[in-house]
């Protein structure tokens, strides 16, 4: 019975090989001709011009995809032929002269990558011959104006990039079908008008989108679903004066630096219960982080690196005194090229259970309040700015007692050395003075005859010559 079963198998198994074998043989000799009337033109043989095309197996049994790379090429949307080789996956046609969307037709294509053209608008069904693309890179052109109808046709887009452009308002339901779409970056466009769209429903973006980056859009406000499952957003250099209150529950991973940001207060981060990394890195006027600004209990990830006037961190920054012993999630924190000087002791329990920290660039205060930094078990490359003379010295190698609180300054040491010397000279001046024998006794008349100083005459030893 069992064996019965085997051989089916194996048969069904051999039906299928084969069938595909010749799927596969027929289909190598449509795409060899296709293939080279796209990557070896007659125009362009033995040219730098022709693309450089790639066979890979995409899937595991062995079916070819084709990757086609046509980058740095000088193209003009004439140059090249709108039907693309059978199985082709990705077509990369970044720093070219393209001035308008090439329109192509593709029954695979899945990746198409248009960075660094100047293309400057996108036009009603640019891309509806594309079925089966998944990502689509239009960033570093000159996009001004986007048609309305410009994505239609792209249900499985999941992917797209409109980084660096010139856009500045973007036409409503623009987005909407794109259904699947996971990642949108907006990115540099620095006239982008975000105050008069609210993203999701003015663009119809789909609800289901998982990141989201606005860099360099000079927002100055954000509102966005709280209960719209994003998970990661990017703000980096925008022109935020506080942490926007609207955003969505689910964010992980959450991008603020480079804002305008003073202090960071509680309030700013009281809705971010569920992120893991937290970056506010870069921030020019960054000068403090109050009590309980950063009581997280699920942020694993934390840097303020180069944030230049962070100069105090509160003891309590982290949550009560009482409650930073807790375990927490946190791993890697990073105050690398802030201007801290000190640490509060009771961060200790926080910092010893940490992964990474990095204190590197710091000008720290290496006195008793911060003697305990030299027991974290991890390396922190924070280094001494005073006392001067452990200037530059590592934490961690300098040693233990010249971590101290002394209260006096310099100057002062150098007047109780100067006292002391003051005082011994007096006491020797003194010791002499009480040693020296009277004035008008003279040493000559007390080496008499019995004194030991008496001179002492040799004679010859009388008794060794007998006579
Ligand atoms: C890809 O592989 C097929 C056979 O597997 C071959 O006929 C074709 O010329 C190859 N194309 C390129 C560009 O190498
Ligand atoms: C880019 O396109 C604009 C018109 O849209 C044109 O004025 C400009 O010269 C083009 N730049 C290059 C480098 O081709
Ligand atoms: C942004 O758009 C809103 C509404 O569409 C408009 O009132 C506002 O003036 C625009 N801002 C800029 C800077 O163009
Ligand atoms: C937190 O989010 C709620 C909406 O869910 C909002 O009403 C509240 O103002 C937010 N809190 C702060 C401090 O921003
Ligand atoms: C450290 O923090 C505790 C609790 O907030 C506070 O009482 C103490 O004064 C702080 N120590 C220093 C040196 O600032």
């Amino acid at each position: 019975m069992a064996s019965l079963e085997v051989t089916r198998d194996v048969g069904l198994t051999f039906a299928l090989l084969l069938l595909l074998g010749t799927h596969i043989v027929r289909a190598e000799i449509i795409d060899a001709e296709q293939t080279d009337s796209f990557c070896y033109p007659e125009s362009m043989k033995n040219s730098r011009r022709s693309c450089e095309c790639t066979n890979v197996s995409a899937s595991p049994w062995g079916a070819s995809a084709l990757r086609i790379d046509c980058s740095y090429k000088d193209y003009r949307v004439k140059d090249l032929s709108p039907v693309l080789p059978l199985y082709t996956d990705m077509l990369d046609l970044s720093w070219n002269n393209l001035d308008a969307v090439p329109i192509f037709n593709s029954i695979t294509l899945r990746q198409l990558n248009l960075r660094h053209n100047n293309i400057s608008q996108l036009t009603a069904g640019n891309f509806k011959e594309l079925i089966t693309l998944k990502e689509l890179y239009l960033g570093w052109n000159s996009i001004v104006q986007v048609e309305v109808s410009s994505f239609e046709g792209l249900p499985h887009l999941q992917v797209l990039d409109l980084a660096h452009n010139n856009l500045h308002t973007l036409p409503s339901q623009l987005l909407a079908p794109l259904l699947v779409l996971s990642t949108l970056d907006l990115s540099w466009n620095r006239r982008f008008n975000a105050s008069g769209v609210d993203l999701y429903s003015g663009l119809g973006l789909n609800w289901k989108l998982a990141t989201l980056r606005l860099d360099a859009c000079s927002l100055s406000e954000l509102h966005l679903p709280v209960n719209a499952p994003l998970k990661e957003l990017s703000l980096r250099r925008n022109q935020l004066k506080r942490i926007p209150n609207q955003l969505p529950e689910t964010l992980l991973r959450l991008d603020i630096s480079d804002n305008l940001l003073e202090e960071l207060l509680p309030e700013d981060t009281v809705n971010l219960t569920q992120v893991r990394q937290l970056f506010i890195e870069d921030m020019p006027l960054l000068q403090s982080v109050v009590a309980h600004a950063l009581d997280f209990d699920l942020l694993e990830t934390l840097s303020f690196q180069n944030s230049r006037q962070l100069s105090h961190l509160d003891a309590e920054a982290f949550g009560p005194t009482t409650r930073t012993s807790k375990k927490r999630a946190l791993r890697s924190l990073s105050f690398r090229g802030t201007m801290l000087r000190t640490f509060n002791s009771t961060l200790a329990p926080l910092f010893t259970q940490l992964a990474e920290l990095d204190l590197n660039g710091l000008p720290l205060q290496c006195d008793c309040e911060l003697v305990w930094l030299k027991q974290l078990p991890v390396q922190t490359k924070g280094r001494c700015y005073k006392p001067a003379r452990i200037r530059g010295m590592l934490v961690t190698s300098a040693r233990g007692d010249a971590f101290s609180c002394d209260t006096w300054p310099r100057w002062a040491y150098g007047l109780v050395v100067l006292t002391l010397i003051a005082l011994s000279a007096v006491g020797i001046y003194l010791i002499v003075m009480g040693l020296r024998p009277h004035r008008g006794v003279t040493m000559r008349r007390k080496v008499g005859a019995g004194s030991p100083y008496a001179r002492v005459t040799i004679e010859p030893n009388r008794q060794e010559n007998p006579h």
